[in-house]
Formats: structure tokens, C-alpha cells, sequence
């Protein structure tokens, strides 16, 4: 019963479009570029600006190796985490791309954030589709996963 109900919820939110979902990746991937000059996917990818996002949807915050996360004071992604187990789940990611300062108040992400629903869903199922070493993953599962109940 639980299981199913936290398939229907990622199914729900991800894929609430009537697409597939190569075409949400497709256009997941044109949003991507919004986050592109800051941030890097793929097996090459490195740390920018941001740190790189391979395998990041369901993943714990603040883990990508050598890059300077904002920490030291509240309200920063490190110590956000050090109080409190965080996950980028479905719900604290599509919160975080919406106003990133809503839910890391002193991060260090300078974005605005993205209006429509239905772009952070589909960047979500793009970033969703690359697993940790940045190799092309079959998003469904990770997103099944990660559907969550917000961090
Ligand atoms: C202007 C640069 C910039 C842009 C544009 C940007 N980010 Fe970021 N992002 C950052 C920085 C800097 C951090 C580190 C935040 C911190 O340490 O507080 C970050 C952190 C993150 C994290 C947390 C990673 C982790 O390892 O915990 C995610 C997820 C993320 N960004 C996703 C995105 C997505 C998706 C987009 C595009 C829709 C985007 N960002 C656009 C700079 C940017």
C-alpha cells in the first residue's frame, strides 16, 4: 500500500504531462541549460560554479567531493545538513528550484528559481537520469525512489 502510493505520487508529479518520458527528458534537458552555467552532468562533468549534479536526486545534500558547499552559519546547505538528515528528494528538490532561498535561506545558489511546474519536473527527470558516476540511467526507478515526503 505504501509502496504503491509513493510510485503514484513520483508518476504523479514527474510524469503529470501527457508525455513520455523521452520527451520530459528532452525538454528536461533544454531547462538544463538554464543551470548549465553553473552546474555540469555526464561522465566529464566537473565542480563550477555549483557542484556537479550526477546522481543527485536522492542523494543526500552537500556530498560532491571537492566542491565548497555554503556552510559555517544557519541557514546554510552544510550545516542544514549537519542539524538534520537531508535527501534531494522530489519534494525538497522541486522546493529548492523553485525559490532556492526558501529552502536553504544563506546557500550560495544565485538562481532565481523556475516558475513552471512542469520545467522543474522535467529538469528533476533529466538530472534523474544520470547516475553517480554520470553515466545515462533509466530515471524511472530513481525518481520512484526519491519521491519522498520533503526533507
Ligand atoms: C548562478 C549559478 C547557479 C545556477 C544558475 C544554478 N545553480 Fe544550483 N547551485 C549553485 C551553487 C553555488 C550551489 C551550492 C549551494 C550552497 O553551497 O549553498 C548549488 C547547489 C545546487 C544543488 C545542491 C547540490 C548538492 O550537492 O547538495 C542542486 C540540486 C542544484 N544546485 C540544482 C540546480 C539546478 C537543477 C539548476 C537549474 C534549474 C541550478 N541548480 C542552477 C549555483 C547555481
Amino acid at each position: 500500500m505504501k509502496r504503491r502510493s509513493i510510485f503514484l505520487a513520483a508518476i504523479g508529479i514527474v510524469f503529470a504531462a501527457p508525455a513520455f518520458a523521452e520527451a520530459d527528458l528532452e525538454a528536461g534537458a533544454k531547462v538544463f541549460k538554464k543551470c548549465a552555467a553553473c552546474h555540469a552532468v555526464g561522465a566529464k562533468a566537473k565542480n563550477k560554479v555549483g557542484p556537479t549534479l550526477n546522481g543527485v536526486v536522492g542523494a543526500a545534500w552537500g556530498k560532491v567531493e571537492g566542491y565548497k558547499y555554503s556552510g559555517g552559519k544557519d541557514g546554510t546547505l552544510l550545516q542544514m545538513a549537519e542539524a538534520e538528515e537531508r535527501v534531494w528528494d522530489i519534494p525538497s528538490l522541486d522546493a529548492y528550484l523553485l525559490k532556492p532561498k526558501d529552502v536553504i535561506p544563506k546557500g550560495k545558489m544565485a538562481f532565481a528559481g523556475l516558475k513552471k511546474e512542469e520545467d522543474r519536473a522535467n529538469v528533476i527527470a533529466y538530472l534523474a537520469s544520470f547516475d553517480e558516476a554520470g553515466e545515462e540511467t533509466d530515471p524511472a526507478p530513481v525518481l520512484e525512489a526519491a519521491a519522498g515526503e520533503g526533507s
